[in-house]
C-alpha cells in the first residue's frame, strides 16, 4: 500500500479543528458501520436459501450433515484445524458454555483481564464463577506475572482475551495454567482469523470463544462458536447449548461420550440456521477481509512509528494482531487530557476514543462495571493500578477493513497534528 500523496501529509502546525481550524477530513470515519463492511450477494444467496428451505432450527428431520449450522461447523473445524465446533448464539454464550464444560464447582474463582469488554467477566458470571481481575502491562496485555499471582491464590481456571485484536501470550499462558493444573477459555472474540506464530488464536486453550456479532470479521448480526479438541468437554457444551432428548449425539458421527444430556441445565444457546448460512458464506472470504484489516494496519502502524509522544501498541510477537484497532498509549497523560486528545482527533473526522474519558461510560474501561465493584470508581481502580494507568492512557481507534489509504492517510496526518499541538502545551 503506497501514501496517496505523501506531500499533504503532517501539516503540523495548523489549527486544530476543534479549537476552529479546518478539519483533516469532512467525510465520516468509517467506524464498523455497524455490520456493512465485506458483504456480498454470495452472503445474500446462503441466507436466501436457508429461508426458502422453510427449515430454520438445526435439529430437525434432514439428515444433520446438510443443516446449514452443521456445515459451518465442519468448515470452522477444517479452517481452525481442530476437532469439535459447536455454533451458538453469541461470543458471550460460547464463553459461557466453554466454562461451564469445564465443570467446575459453583462460584469459583476464574481469572480474567481487566482490559477487557464487560461479555468476559459476565460470561463467568452467567456460568456461576466469580471473575477475578488481573492486571495488564504497558501494551495493554495480559500481565502473566499477576496471572500467576491470582493462579497460586487459588483461581480455577482463567479466561485469556485477545483484546482489540492483540494476541496475549498464549504460550506463556498455557504453561503457567498447566503448572497451575488449571483449564483456559481464549475469549478471541476480538482475533477472529488472527494468528500468533502461524497458529489461530482460539486454538491454544482447552476452549476457543468468538462471536459474529456484525463489529467481527465475521458478521451475521449477532452469533458466535465455540472450539475444542476435547470430545466429553465438548459434549457437555453442546447440551447446556441445547442440544436435549439425544440431539447432542448427532455431533458425534463416531463414538459418543459417555455425557447424561440430563445431568446439566439447557440453556437454549444454539445458532439459527438462517444465520449459519451466512456464516458459512463469508468464511471464504474471511482470508481478503483479514489481509484488508492487516494492509491499513500495517500502513498506519509504520508511518506512525516515529510519532513523538505517542506509545504505539506493540504485539506480543511479530504479526500477532488481527489489526481491526489502532491503540497507543499517551504516557503520563491524565485520563482528561487524553479525552482532550481524543476529542481533537474526533474533530479532525476521525472517530477515536481515550478509553478512560472520565465523560464517556466506556465499558472497557473496568472500574466502571458497576456489576462488580459497586459504585466507588476510585476503590475499583486502586485493586488494579496498572490497569488503570494503562487503559487511562489508551486511545483507541476502530480500523474498517472498508478503510482506503486515503483514509489512512487522514489518519496518520489527523494523529500527527494533534501530537505536535498538544507537545507544543
Ligand atoms: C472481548 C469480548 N468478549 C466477548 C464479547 C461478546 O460477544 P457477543 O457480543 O457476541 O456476545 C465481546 C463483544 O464485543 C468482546 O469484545
Amino acid at each position: 500500500m503506497t501514501s496517496a500523496d505523501p506531500r499533504v501529509r503532517r501539516p503540523a502546525f495548523t489549527k486544530l479543528a476543534i479549537a476552529g481550524g479546518h478539519p483533516v477530513r469532512t467525510r465520516p470515519w468509517p467506524t464498523y458501520e455497524k455490520g456493512d463492511v465485506f458483504i456480498s450477494p454470495e452472503d445474500e444467496a446462503a441466507a436466501s436459501s436457508a429461508i426458502r428451505a422453510r427449515r430454520y432450527s438445526r435439529y430437525d428431520d434432514r439428515p444433520f450433515e446438510q443443516t446449514w449450522a452443521r456445515r459451518l461447523e465442519r468448515s470452522l473445524c477444517e479452517t481452525f484445524g481442530v476437532r469439535h465446533a459447536l455454533a451458538c448464539a453469541s461470543g458471550t454464550t460460547a464463553l459461557a458454555l466453554g466454562l461451564l464444560a469445564l465443570d467446575l464447582p459453583p462460584g469459583s474463582p476464574v481469572a480474567c483481564p481487566a482490559f477487557t469488554f464487560p461479555a468476559t467477566p459476565s460470561a463467568i458470571m452467567l456460568a456461576g464463577h466469580r471473575p477475578v481481575l488481573v492486571e495488564c502491562d504497558a501494551d495493554l496485555h495480559l500481565d502473566v506475572g499477576h496471572l500467576s499471582e491470582v493462579l497460586d491464590r487459588g483461581a480455577k481456571a482463567a479466561v485469556v482475551v485477545h483484546m482489540r485484536g492483540y494476541a496475549s501470550d498464549m504460550p506463556t499462558v498455557m504453561h503457567l495454567a498447566r503448572t497451575h493444573d488449571v483449564r483456559v477459555v481464549e475469549d478471541a472474540v476480538p482475533a477472529l482469523g488472527a494468528r500468533l506464530g502461524g497458529r489461530y488464536l482460539g486454538t491454544f486453550a482447552d476452549f476457543g470463544a468468538f462471536s459474529t456479532q456484525s463489529d467481527k470479521s465475521l458478521n451475521t448480526g449477532e452469533g458466535g462458536f465455540l472450539l475444542t479438541d476435547d470430545a466429553e468437554a465438548y459434549a457437555r457444551a453442546l447440551v447446556y447449548s441445547g442440544a436435549y432428548e439425544g440431539r447432542m449425539h448427532r455431533h458425534f458421527p463416531g463414538d459418543v461420550p459417555a455425557v447424561d444430556d440430563l445431568a446439566y441445565p439447557i440453556y437454549g444457546f444454539r445458532m439459527d440456521e438462517i444465520r449459519a448460512a451466512l456464516a458459512g458464506a463469508m468464511l471464504g472470504r474471511l482470508p481478503q477481509r483479514l489481509a484488508a484489516h492487516r494492509r491499513n494496519h500495517d500502513y498506519v502502524v509504520t508511518e506512525l512509528a516515529s510519532q513523538e509522544g505517542i506509545a504505539l501498541r506493540r504485539p506480543v510477537a511479530d504479526g500477532a494482531y488481527l489489526g481491526e484497532a489502532l491503540m497507543f498509549r499517551l504516557p503520563d497523560a491524565t485520563p482528561t487530557e487524553c479525552a482532550r486528545f481524543a476529542r481533537a482527533l474526533t474533530a479532525e473526522g476521525i472517530d477515536a476514543r481515550a478509553l478512560g474519558d472520565p465523560a464517556d461510560a466506556n465499558v472497557r474501561a473496568f472500574w466502571q462495571w458497576r456489576f462488580l465493584f459497586g459504585p466507588d470508581q476510585e476503590q475499583a481502580r486502586a485493586l488494579l493500578p496498572r490497569a488503570a494507568r494503562y487503559v487511562g492512557e489508551a486511545i483507541d481507534i476502530p480500523l474498517s477493513a472498508n478503510l482506503t489509504v486515503a483514509d489512512c492517510d487522514d489518519l496518520v496526518t489527523a494523529v500527527a497534528k494533534v501530537s505536535a499541538a498538544f507537545r507544543r502545551r
